[in-house]
């Protein structure tokens, strides 16, 4: 018999048990301890214990799901997220991922939800940034293969594609490029606080992997050229054995493109990381941002995994 409940603070370990036998992919860290489930999920302020959802086997959590609505404040309607759902594999193929589903839609219903998305996605990613999907969240993965044949068994589509790549940071960072050549007079670039992060649900989401500001400006006019965020992936470092650092957020000024400013950018921001002892670099795309793919393949970042976000109209 299968029971059903939702969160009670003195189930951290057993989320965290369930968690290190269902998440066993490249997209989600073995957690040590309850630390990063604490900081990434728990701690935040938006955190509803009713938006998780448990199933115990006498008395044995055997898996556990979890929802929570969007408070993007630019939304045009609100969006429920199902943010993960995960069964220890003994458990697998009796219906207890379907009803833990069930159970997070229905709580998705009860807070005003119109549309229903499954893997987080900036804006709606309430949760997990800095603990699953690498970087920043790009829905499900395809390294977790069994997530699209269970939401498309469940009526949802795949509505984006997001490409995860990454850049080994061994050898040297070459830094010749004649185009080079006159941003080094011209700009200069500096990092740390405070990060522009836009508003209070940014910070809410972003917030919480604590990133560093990395600023392109303009020495004579100071105008801001091309701006970042970079973050130590501490829990993926482990889980990869290479000191990681995600990017995210990165544009160029849309007055300075198109004179290889990105490219400079970026590749300072890599030749400085490289001088951390850093060895990888990951940064997230959307499979339809074609320039954006070719100009990062162009510095050498190769295509490691997929993520897909699915909706669903309730
Ligand atoms: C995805 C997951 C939660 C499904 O849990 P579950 O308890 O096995 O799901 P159910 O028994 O309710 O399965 C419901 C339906 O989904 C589909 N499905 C589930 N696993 C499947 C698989 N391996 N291959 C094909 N279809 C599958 C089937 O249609 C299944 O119905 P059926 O058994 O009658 O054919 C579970 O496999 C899991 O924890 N995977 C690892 C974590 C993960 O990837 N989670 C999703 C991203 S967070």
């Amino acid at each position: 018999m299968v029971e059903y409940r939702t969160f009670r603070n003195t189930d951290t370990p057993r989320l965290v048990a369930v968690w290190n036998e269902a998440f066993t992919n490249r997209g989600a860290p073995r957690l040590a301890n309850n630390t990063l489930l604490e900081r990434y999920v728990l701690a935040k302020r938006i955190f509803d214990p009713n938006g998780v959802i448990l199933a115990l086997v006498n008395g044995q959590c055997v898996g556990w799901a979890h929802a929570a609505l969007s408070q993007n404040p630019f939304n045009t309607l609100p969006v429920g997220v199902v943010c993960l759902v995960g069964v220890n594999p003994s458990h697998r193929r009796q219906g207890i991922g379907s009803e833990l589903l069930d159970r997070c839609e229905q709580y998705l219903h009860k807070q005003g939800a119109e549309l229903l998305q499954a893997g987080g996605h900036w804006p709606n990613n309430p949760f997990y940034m800095g603990l699953y999907g690498g970087c920043d969240s790009p829905g499900f993965l395809h390294s977790d293969p069994l997530a699209e044949p269970f939401f498309l068994k469940h009526g949802y589509k795949i509505d984006q594609k997001i490409v995860v790549l990454q850049r080994v940071l061994d050898q040297p960072m070459k830094m010749f490029d004649a185009r080079f050549l006159p941003h080094r007079n011209r700009f200069e670039l500096s990092f740390g606080s405070p990060r522009r992060l836009i508003d209070w649900w940014h910070e809410c989401v972003h917030g919480y992997v604590d990133p560093l500001q990395f600023v392109l400006h303009d020495r004579q006019s100071r105008d801001w050229v091309a701006r970042t965020l970079v973050w130590e992936m501490e829990a993926f470092s482990i889980q990869w054995q290479r000191p990681t650092v995600g990017i995210f957020d990165f544009e160029v000024n849309p007055a300075y493109r198109n004179q290889s400013v990105g490219r400079y950018f970026l590749s300072l921001i890599m030749k400085y990381i490289q001088d951390q002892f850093f060895t990888l670099a990951e940064l997230q795309l959307e499979d339809t941002n074609e320039y954006g793919l070719n100009f990062l393949r162009s510095l050498d970042f190769v295509e490691v995994d997929t993520g897909q976000v699915f909706i669903r109209n309730p």
